[in-house]
């Protein structure tokens, strides 16, 4: 089912492990605090699933869709929000869950369009982080791994909708 010139980049043990510490400097930071999780769409799925699992303490979750992908590698660097919030976050701290942050371009979309609900707090926590590629300057305050410039697949992630089912995270052979 994996492609022979799929390369293996980070083995679910090793997902496993970082998604422990980043829920651990998560619980610390947030102390119990009321948490707005929110998760976007499609990529964060099994992301989200886990830390939520990992986290000590209780939080809501809300999902967003924004596209700015299509089927290529590439971002078209426009953005529109086609599935929007189910609860208003006035006055919430609010955490982003995102699967990777490339260009940086969706991250800043969706932060300014929160910040214009006047939450109390939004952070940002990525699997991966793709520094390399930002066009765009985001703080990411939690992430699991830096990536190189390579497109990556698994965990979540896909190419054209494929491969999200993988349990491993895999870079795809330069086009
Ligand atoms: P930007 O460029 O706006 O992109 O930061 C963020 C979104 O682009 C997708 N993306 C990827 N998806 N493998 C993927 O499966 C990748 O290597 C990759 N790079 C960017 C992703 O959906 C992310 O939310
Ligand atoms: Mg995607």
């Amino acid at each position: 089912m994996i492609p022979e010139n799929f390369q293996l980049l980070f083995s679910h043990k090793q997902i496993d492990e970082r998604i422990h510490e980043l829920a651990a400097c998560i619980s610390s930071d947030y102390h119990g605090r009321p948490l707005v999780i929110i998760g976007v769409l499609k990529g964060c799925l099994v992301f989200l699933a886990d830390i939520i699992r990992s986290l000590g303490f209780d939080t809501t979750v809300e999902f967003v869709q924004v596209a700015s992908y299509g089927a290529s590698r590439e971002s078209s660097g426009v953005c529109t929000m086609i599935k929007d919030l189910g609860t208003d976050i006035t006055g919430h701290d609010v955490l982003i869950v995102e699967d990777i942050v490339d260009t940086g371009e969706t991250l800043m979309y969706l932060i300014e369009k929160l910040q214009q609900r006047s939450p109390a707090s939004v952070r940002v926590c990525a699997l991966l982080n793709k520094q390399a590629r930002r066009r765009v300057p985001v703080v990411v305050d939690y992430f699991g791994f830096q990536v190189e410039d390579v497109f990556v697949v698994g965990y979540g992630l896909d190419f054209d909708e494929r491969y999200r089912g993988l349990s491993d995270i895999y870079a795809l052979p330069p086009e």
